[in-house]
């Protein structure tokens, strides 16, 4: 199916994932709406994505319309949906990202979790199903799987979130799970299960750029690497892997950003269903060695020291990736050393953020 200038609406769309996700959009032709509360980004972005996508010829400037809002504001998202109709470009499919995604944050303030996580979601349902939107892209997370014994982990994986922010993911993908029971002669939904996506467009244009200090590990590297923080914590050195660090599945945000893409396709171009895929490259690393990688790529020193274990964490978590791939036809194709490099290009480019 032809989709070029179809209208998607983009939620979380000026975030670190949803800004990577609108340039790949806007790149194949599509007109994006993004909406965004701006609580974790800024619109500066947007000017950016706009840059980037002129600098490599092409003309999506005015293909992207950028609304500020809330999606727990049902109201609002009645005028986004009902603004597009009026226009004659009615939003045919949602790839929802907004969200709030730290593990610590949700334990201290677990119903800010739930709110603006599960009620902002079933907000977006609704008023998909209200305009009649019947395909959706989630973002979900690996977290839902919590501690697993399996090396490398299928979607069947029973799910077992260890904190509110991994529950809340794992109530999303429960519910669009009933959603589809309902409507299963026409609701196309991908959830697509993010293992740790990091790194940057190898232009450096558009990057991560967290309003507070950044608990995940890369976007605090690079802090550490512009001298924005003193040092690295390692949280522990003493887990059952090679090293004694966590072992994680980092992934491209290029990478991921097409796997969006791919998914939307698919669902477009065959019948309604529910697919669950994991996003990772099926490769673990652990945090040494991701540390080391990057001190080499970027000929910089990491200057670390060792914490204890971070609650909550575990030691390893690794995709098998080999449903997507077959699935999506997706192939993850930038290494971890590509993802230290751009990801250290943007940070040079913008060491303040946007
Ligand atoms: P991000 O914080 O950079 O982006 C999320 C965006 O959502 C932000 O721009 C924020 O301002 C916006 N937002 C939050 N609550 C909102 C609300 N109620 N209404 C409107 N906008 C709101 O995070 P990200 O890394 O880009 O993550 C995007 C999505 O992917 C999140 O749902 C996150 O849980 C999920 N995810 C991220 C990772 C990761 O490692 N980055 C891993 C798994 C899943
Ligand atoms: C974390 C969340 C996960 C969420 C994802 C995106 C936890 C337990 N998990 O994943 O639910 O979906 O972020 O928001 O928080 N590390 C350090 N020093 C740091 C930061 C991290 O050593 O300053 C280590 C961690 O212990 C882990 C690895 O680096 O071994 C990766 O951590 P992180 O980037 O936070 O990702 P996850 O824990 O996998």
């Amino acid at each position: 199916m032809d989709c070029e200038k179809d209208t998607i609406l983009i939620t979380g769309g000026t975030g670190f994932i949803g800004s990577h996700v609108c340039y790949f959009f806007l790149k194949k032709g599509f007109n994006v709406v993004s909406l965004d509360s701006l609580v974790n980004s800024s619109k500066k972005v947007n000017k950016n994505i706009d840059n980037l996508l002129l600098s490599e010829g092409y003309e999506a400037t005015g293909n992207l319309k950028f609304v500020k809002g809330d999606i727990r504001n049902k109201d609002l998202l009645r005028c986004v949906f009902n603004d597009q109709l009026k226009k004659n470009k009615p939003i045919s499919s949602v790839i929802h990202l907004a969200g709030l995604k730290s593990v610590k944050q949700s334990k201290l303030n677990a119903l800010d979790y739930w709110s603006n996580n599960v009620c902002g979601s079933i907000n977006i349902f609704n008023v998909m199903k209200e305009f009649k939107c019947n395909s959706i892209v989630f973002s979900s997370s690996a977290t839902i799987y919590g501690i697993s014994e399996n090396p490398l982990i299928k979607e069947n994986e029973e799910f077992k979130p260890q904190n509110p922010y991994g529950k809340t993911k794992a109530t999303i993908e429960k519910i669009l799970e009933d959603i589809f029971e309902e409507s299963y002669k026409s609701m196309r939904i991908s959830n697509l299960r993010y293992f740790n996506p990091i790194g940057a467009h190898p232009s450096g244009m558009i990057g991560e750029s967290p309003n507070t200090t950044p608990e995940n590990l890369f976007p605090y590297i690079l802090q550490v690497a512009c001298g924005r923080q003193k040092e690295l914590n390692i949280y522990g050195n003493n887990w059952p892997t090679h090293d004694g660090t966590g072992v994680r599945d980092y992934i491209h945000i290029m990478d991921l950003a097409e796997s969006h893409y791919l998914a939307l396709i698919h669902l477009i171009n065959n019948k309604p269903q529910i697919l669950n895929l994991n996003i990772g490259t099926g490769i673990g690393t652990s945090v040494k060695e991701l540390v080391n990688i990057f001190e080499s790529v970027n000929k910089c020193n990491i200057p670390f020291v060792y914490k204890d274990r971070r609650d909550g964490d575990v030691s390893i978590c690794v995709a098998d990736n080999s449903y997507s791939k077959k699935v999506l036809g997706w192939i993850p194709r930038r290494n971890i050393q590509d993802m230290c490099k751009d990801g250290w290009k943007w940070m040079s480019k913008f060491p303040n953020g946007f």
